[in-house]
């Protein structure tokens, strides 16, 4: 599918946007290993989840769709899990596939997993090798990639384990691991990444403790075994699919818009504070809370954008904003340099690359580093006009439909249908507020 941006107004209304994806896929898979029926509302019904869905029932977990977002499943409790008869397929959810293999390694059996283009080339060596440090096996393509078999087991041995790069899925597959194992299992991270899991695991009953050490890393301990109860489980709005209304919004002189429902977990709120350091103006309440999580609106009002230094620090709390970040910053006035971007490397595309790539093509000044970019800002619309090719990477897709619609001439995006991993109706959403994203036959 081929879409196109063009130029248009300010962005003005209220709206929601789908549920968060990390979430997604956590309540589905925590749910399985549940004692009862759970009921979730507010799932996201993206391919990445759907994916995950259909993983599960060839796992043997009762999942079924009731109406919009609400979703019932069946749990087998920890360490039911049944074989599969047939290859599961994550497509492309990176967090499907990372998350699942520490569910697997607690069975005594023998899984395929697989996904497609892009999940096929990302590196799986960093689950690989701390599930395998517990005891399970695995067989891999060369450079540990999918199509890989995993064969677990019942007696999995509990492991401290210290993560090279804060990543929540790594640290999630040895959790939900650990939740198999006798005795406690424990992650050192070097910075805090989402926490996503370790709240969830606390609502539904889990003993999971999280330490700050001395040295500036932190520790976060489970204790396996335990048996998890059947709560309903609401998903709030994705802090990460709300990112391309709120930048599109600070960038859009007369924007003001409302998102309600969006999750603000602190881990996951660093483009925020890049946006209000840049001169947007973004507000949210006081966070209420679902299933642990803390809970807002957001507003957002358009301000004349300048350039920041965006810390390395702050990397693990936006490591999914950078691309529609990018786009903020080649409006803006000055130089905006980003650090620690290292990760981006390894995500549905090289998202460096990509964005680098992607913003030359539309005429704006980048320099990029092996882990750093620099984004020249052109202090207004960007000349845009040119083609981008999403490469199955629904945040670059996305993001440079935003870049179309501040740019001076239109921007196309081929492979857009990639959007609907994480934002099914993303572009119907963005003309009601305003925006002109057409489809090109
Ligand atoms: C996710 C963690 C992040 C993020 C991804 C979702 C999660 O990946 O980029 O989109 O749900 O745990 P890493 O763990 O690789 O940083």
């Amino acid at each position: 599918m081929r879409l196109r941006a063009s130029a248009a107004g300010a962005l003005n209304g209220e709206v929601r946007v789908p549920g968060d994806k990390s979430l997604s896929h956590r309540a589905l898979m925590l749910a399985a290993m549940t004692v009862g029926e759970t009921r979730i509302t507010g799932l996201l019904e993206g391919e990445d989840v759907l994916a995950t869905a259909s993983a599960l029932r060839g796992l043997g977990v009762d999942v079924e769709r009731s109406a919009d977002g609400s979703w019932r499943v069946c749990g087998v409790g920890v360490g039911g899990l049944a074989e599969p008869d047939h290859v599961l397929d994550l497509g492309n959810a990176g967090t499907g596939a990372r998350l699942l293999t520490g569910l697997l390694a607690g069975h005594p059996f023998t899984t395929f997993l697989t996904g497609d283009d892009s999940l096929r080339k990302r590196p799986m060596k960093r689950v690989i090798k701390p599930l395998g440090e517990m005891g399970a096996s695995f067989l891999a393509r060369s450079g540990d990639r999918l199509p890989l078999a995993l064969t677990g087991r019942s007696d999995l041995i509990p492991i401290t384990y210290e993560q090279p790069v804060a990543s929540a899925q790594v640290k999630s597959a040895v959790l939900l691991a650990g939740l198999h194992a006798p005795g406690k299992t424990t992650v050192i991270e070097p910075a805090p990444s989402r926490d996503h899991t370790e709240r969830m695991l606390r609502h539904i009953g889990a003993e999971v403790m999280t330490e700050a050490l001395d040295d500036g890393r932190s520790a976060v301990t489970v204790t396996g075994q335990p048996e998890l109860a059947a709560v309903d489980l609401p998903v709030a709005g994705d802090p990460s699919s709300a990112a391309f209304l709120m930048v599109a919004a600070a960038l859009g002189e007369g924007s003001a818009l409302r998102i309600d429902n969006v999750g603000v977990n602190p881990l996951r709120t660093g483009l925020f504070t890049c946006l209000n350091e840049m001169g947007a103006v973004v507000r949210t309440g006081n966070g209420a809370s679902a299933a642990g999580e803390p809970v807002s609106w957001i507003e957002v009002d358009h301000g004349a954008l300048q350039a920041i230094d965006v810390p390395p620090e702050r990397a693990p709390s936006m490591i999914d904003e950078y691309p529609i970040l990018a786009v903020a910053a080649a409006c803006g006035r000055g130089r905006t340099r980003m650090t620690g971007l290292g990760e981006l490397r390894v995500k549905e595309s090289d998202r460096l690359s990509a964005i680098a790539k992607g913003l030359e093509a539309a005429g704006i000044r980048v320099e990029m580093g092996e882990d750093s970019l620099t984004i020249e800002g052109c202090d207004g619309p960007p000349p845009g006009g040119c083609t981008i090719d999403a490469a199955h990477d629904h945040r670059i897709a996305m993001s440079f439909l935003i870049l179309g619609s501040v740019s001076k001439e239109p921007i196309e995006v081929t492979g857009a249908e990639t959007i609907d991993t994480s934002f099914p109706g993303f572009a119907e959403l963005m003309n009601r507020l305003g925006a002109r994203i057409e489809k090109v036959t």
